[in-house]
């Protein structure tokens, strides 16, 4: 099982956006896939319209009073499923972190995840914190949205130094799938500096080729509680971006999980 972790330094650069998206159009090329928030903000829940807080998720199986299994949630698509943060009450988001950043807690419900699904898309919350941190700890990739403005450098750099960390202290098999440009605005010159500076400056392939471009589009879904792919009866050019993205990702990880057994047999001869 991959274990994607969708993480930034700064927050509001997409990364709740991109784990629905990308999760949906995983799923949609074949991959059992399912979207776990990290987040106590709950934004992915609203984002699918499951309206209120009202939903259990992670804080239940935390506290105990639900299993992993009972939460879960089915979605359109028979291959996604989605694991939603739960009841987190505004002032008791430290303690839910507190319990969430414990050693082995993220991990123990991935172990339970494992013959399940191929891919967990996870949406960490804003910054490099104890959560995000664990979350890597876990993870066998990251995936980073940057916006393209003036100090995405220096936050490219303190996700590598991050990143560097956790591999060498706890998770030496922890991958950096690569850095995505998100809401990225061609009109603005500056926009085009940074990402010319990024992809000049890092070594090829840290960049992922697919950008994610700024779009009104997005603000719609958010309102009417929808996955881009599934706004319409034909979903919005732009939901293809998340089908270029997806495909960017499967080339980058080769998931094995079903289609192992066929990758390791032997070459059927044609004739
Ligand atoms: N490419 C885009 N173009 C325009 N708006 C976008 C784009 N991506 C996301 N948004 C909007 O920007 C806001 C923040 O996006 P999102 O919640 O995905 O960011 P986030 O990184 O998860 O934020 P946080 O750090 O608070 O968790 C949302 O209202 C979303 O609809
Ligand atoms: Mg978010």
């Amino acid at each position: 099982m991959h274990v994607i972790a969708i993480a930034s330094q700064k927050g509001g650069v997409g990364k709740t956006t991109i784990s629905l998206n990308l999760g949906l159009a995983l799923a949609r090329a074949g991959n059992r896939t399912l979207i776990m928030e990290l987040d106590a903000q709950g934004s992915l829940g609203l984002s699918l319209g499951l309206a209120d807080r009202a939903r259990p998720g992670i804080a239940e199986i935390l506290t105990g009073s639900e299993t992993l299994d009972a939460v879960l949630t089915r979605t359109r698509d028979p291959q996604l499923q989605v694991l939603c943060v739960g009841r987190v009450d505004p002032t008791t988001v430290s303690g839910f972190e507190d319990a969430l950043s414990r050693t082995g807690a993220i991990q123990s419900m991935l172990t339970k995840l494992e013959a399940e699904f191929d891919i967990v898309v996870v949406d960490c919350p804003a910054g490099l914190g104890k959560v995000t941190t664990r979350a890597l700890e876990s993870a066998t990739h990251v995936m980073s949205p940057l916006q393209a403005e003036p100090l995405a450098l220096r936050s490219v750099g303190q996700i590598l130094a991050l990143i560097d960390r956790i591999r060498a202290e706890k998770n030496a098999r922890l991958e950096l799938l690569g850095i995505v440009l998100s809401m990225f605005d061609r009109q603005t010159p500056a926009s085009l500096e940074v990402a010319e500076t990024l992809w000049t400056k890092f070594p090829d392939g840290i960049i992922i080729d697919t950008i994610i471009p700024r779009d009104e589009t997005f603000l719609e879904a958010s309102l009417r509680g929808s996955p881009l792919l599934l706004m319409q009866k034909r979903p919005p050019p732009l939901a293809r971006v998340f089908d270029q993205l997806a495909s960017d990702v499967l080339d980058r990880i080769h998931p094995q999980g079903s289609t192992k057994e066929e990758d390791n047999a032997p070459i059927p001869l044609l004739l």
